[in-house]
């Protein structure tokens, strides 16, 4: 079986040089080693979050696939389509929803921070927050479950987010899953090698901060007036350069072969004046990027080919959603045609449930356990002084799924709600910890 990779780019903006080379270039790459099944989506429902301009959100769409596909993605060998094509993503989007807890979403960090920039202004915790970015953590499970992907590559902002997801896989499997499981558990792949370009102020380059230097918009043009922007030191043509620390090496390193670039290292320390270095840089990326330039503007010329492309991509996926939508359906008990082929929960054995155990410990202090629903025990609390403390962190265990885990060193994860320690664990335990944690049955004992 190959392994499904799957990546969703949130339509909002035009790529720039630095997602290029962080993101669009090595995502392409992985996609066309053997073994792999790859996914690339245009996450247009994301898109609508953070925006409300239709006409940005639109020309966004399309620069944004036109950008993947000059760069090489291969529509035959990926599948490559646009959320908003696949109603079955936002159906599955609302059965995640009603499995999912409030409080799991409460803890996303996007929320929190928005929660917190409001009340350091002063104003109300929720301003301004729509229930798209509340559960925007569950959309975003909903894209990822929907094709069962075995490995997401993101950036390490979202790694929160596929956590979030395979606690929602995990509970709709032990609600739903009698005997088989739903959903695969997928793992988040944050690539630590990737290129990340400095900006024009030689900032990480990010369009948060303005200094991006455009990919293909605007033409060659667009690009080398950006570089000519860049931002360097004081030193005069003839005396030597750092060029370890100027943004202008680290960006030629990127889209040049490794004999060049130390060619143009020495010629930086040998006392290249910054203003050829930029030129020749920009000449670097226009050998790198001309092809792709040319077909960038042909693809924006022809939108009906990309439409095709999408069109095509959505018939592929769709393949797979509506087969799959058809058994969740079946699963959750909505079923056309009536209830005869729904067997129900009464053949299922009363289902067992992770549980808490509270307890004293020797020196008097209150504490308790966590035991899987076969009885094994997982995880053990610090003592605390209050029994109703040790009550009280137990019930928001169970209702909200709030734990975070943090590793410790010698193999033990340390549990956390709010930041603060609450019990620990082993950490071969984690995936059933996880698992007990989002299917506490009854009341703490
Ligand atoms: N939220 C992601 C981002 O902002 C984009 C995204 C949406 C995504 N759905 C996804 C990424 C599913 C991976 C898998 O970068």
């Amino acid at each position: 079986m190959n392994t499904r990779v799957l990546t969703g780019i949130t339509t909002s903006g035009t790529p720039h040089l630095g997602n290029f080379a962080g993101a669009i270039r090595p995502a392409i790459q992985a996609s066309l080693r053997p073994g792999v099944d790859a996914f690339f989506f245009l996450a247009d429902y994301h898109a609508l979050i953070k925006c409300d301009d239709p006409a940005r959100i639109s020309r966004s769409r399309i620069e944004i696939a036109a950008t993947w596909l000059a760069a090489g993605l291969d529509p035959e060998r990926v599948t490559f389509y646009r959320q908003s094509d696949i109603p079955e993503i936002p159906e599955l989007c609302w059965m995640l929803t009603c499995v999912t807890a409030k409080g799991l979403m409460n803890r996303a960090h996007a929320y929190k921070a928005a929660v917190d920039q409001n009340l350091a202004k002063g104003g109300e915790p929720d301003d301004g927050i729509s229930m798209g970015l509340f559960s925007y953590p569950v959309l975003m499970a909903a894209d990822i479950l929907m094709f069962n992907a075995n490995r997401v590559p993101v950036g390490r902002d979202q790694a929160q987010h596929l956590e979030m997801a395979r606690d929602i896989a995990q509970r709709f499997n032990h609600l739903y899953g009698r005997g088989g499981d739903y959903f695969v558990l997928p793992e988040v792949q944050i690539d630590e090698e990737v290129a990340t370009l400095p900006g024009l102020d030689g900032r990480k380059m990010s369009k948060s901060y303005d200094n991006t230097i455009p990919l293909f918009e605007g033409g060659a043009k667009a690009t080398a007036d950006a570089v000519m922007r860049i931002v360097t030191d004081s030193h005069k043509p003839g005396e030597p350069k750092n060029a370890a620390d100027s943004a202008l090496y680290t960006i030629y390193r990127a889209f040049a072969p490794r004999e060049a670039s130390e060619r143009f290292r020495r010629d930086l320390e040998e006392g290249l004046g910054w203003g050829d270095a930029k030129t020749q840089l920009c000449k670097r990326i226009e050998t790198e990027l001309g092809p792709l330039r040319e077909r960038y503007a042909h693809l924006m010329a022809n939108p009906g080919y990309i439409e095709d492309a999408l069109q095509a991509g959505a018939e592929k996926a769709r393949r797979l959603s509506a087969p799959t939508m058809e058994r969740l359906r079946e699963a959750v008990g909505l079923v056309r045609g009536g209830a005869a082929t729904v067997t129900g929960r009464v053949a299922k054995p009363a289902a067992r449930h992770a549980r808490f155990v509270s307890f004293r410990d020797e020196a008097g202090g209150f504490r308790f356990r966590l035991i899987a629903a076969d009885g094994a025990q997982l995880m053990l609390s610090r003592a605390f002084d209050d029994p109703k403390e040790a009550g009280g962190v137990m019930r928001r265990l169970q209702h909200h799924a709030i734990a975070a885990f943090r590793d410790e060193q010698g193999g033990a994860v340390m549990v956390t709600v709010d930041d603060t320690p609450v019990g620990q664990f082993d950490s071969a335990l984690r995936e059933r910890v996880r698992e007990a944690l989002a299917n506490l049955g009854g009341k703490p004992s």
